[in-house]
């Protein structure tokens, strides 16, 4: 597992002629970022992709008292701290204020959540993107997109621990995202089969990223580091080489889904679901307790989270599903 102690946002450099930065113009602006899908099954930490259902808004304010503050979330059931300093969205937007020497800026900002928190989606990821590509449009577009991830890696260091970039970095690029390395941080964006169509299902049940990461064994087998990286490559050149069949044979996981898997209800049964009705691959979002699949179309997605659903109703299971091609953007202005 990569260094946790990395302090990734001191590592981007600012050019020196930026310590006073002009503001746009712009004072107001709201932003809508997507939820995402991290390692798609074999890349733990290291693989994701966006996706253009759910994802989270946030709206900004440029005010005259320096400082960040967090006027209000909804959508949240109270769950998450109005507290700037303890907000993913309010830290990592101070963060990156820091960076560029401009803490004279006031902020105000309003959270909108469209989507469930511990999901494993990318919930927190969505948010913290959403606010840094708002300050930094803000901003004039001071950094680039590759230079905000650093940013929102330390969003997801207060959410869950640890700095992982595999949610945040495809919901600042979109697409598929292959962190290569963390220290340095090198991020690659891949290729998307065309029509390719994910099929997510999302089952009512609490599963926090912190928990799930605690559960994880520290060790692994050669054997089983040798399966898996052939999978990751598998994967990657499956995206390449647009070949379905090479993606769903890679997507395979003997190191971490054995056990979450068993947080999440259904999961065995999911998968028959899935691959029966056409799925090219399937397994865990993030750290879970939504299931995705890659679909070929939109109708095959539809139809494996409708029979998903099914099942998980007959558990007495309630869940929501969200069937959506896979997002080529990243985050977007919507005001
Ligand atoms: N790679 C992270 C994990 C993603 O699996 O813990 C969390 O959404």
């Amino acid at each position: 597992m990569p260094n946790n102690d990395l302090n990734f946002a001191d590592k981007v450099e600012i050019a020196a002629n930026n310590t006073k930065a002009p503001l746009n113009g712009l004072r107001v602006i709201r932003v809508f970022a997507p939820a995402t899908v991290a390692n798609v099954v074999c890349g733990f930490d290291v693989l994701g992709f966006a996706v253009n259902e759910p994802g989270d808004e946030v709206e900004m304010r440029l005010t005259e008292t320096p400082g960040v503050v967090i006027k209000s979330i909804s959508g949240d059931d109270g769950r998450l701290p109005l507290d700037a300093a303890k907000n993913t969205v309010s830290a990592s937007v101070q963060h990156y204020l820091q960076h560029i020497n401009r803490l004279d800026v006031g902020v105000e900002i309003k959270l909108h959540k469209k989507m469930p928190i511990g999901s494993g989606l990318g919930s927190s990821s969505a948010s913290t993107v959403a606010g840094l590509f708002a300050i930094n449009k803000l901003m004039g577009d001071l950094l680039s997109p590759k230079e905000l991830v650093p940013f929102a890696m330390k969003g997801e260091e207060l959410a869950c621990g640890y700095g992982h970039a595999d949610n945040v970095a495809p919901a600042i690029l979109g697409g598929f995202v292959l962190v290569r390395s963390y220290d340095p941080l090198d991020v690659i964006s891949l290729p998307t089969p065309a029509g390719m169509y994910a099929a997510i299902v999302y089952p009512e049940v609490d599963v926090p990223t912190k928990d799930a990461r605690q559960m994880i064994r520290s060790k692994v087998l050669l054997k089983d580091a040798v399966t898996q990286w052939g999978n990751v490559a598998g994967l990657v050149s499956g995206l390449f080489m647009n070949d379905l069949d090479l993606i769903g044979r890679s997507m395979k996981d003997v190191l971490v889904e054995p056990t979450r898997s068993i947080l999440i209800p259904g999961f065995e049964e999911m998968r028959t679901i899935a691959m029966e009705n056409g799925a090219i691959g399937f397994g865990i979002s993030g750290s879970g307790p939504s299931v995705f699949a890659l679909a070929k179309d939109e109708e095959t997605a539809r139809k494996i989270t409708k029979a998903q659903q099914q099942h998980l109703h007959k558990i007495n299971i309630n869940s929501k599903a969200y069937v959506s091609s896979v997002n080529a953007q990243g985050p977007i202005v919507i005001e």
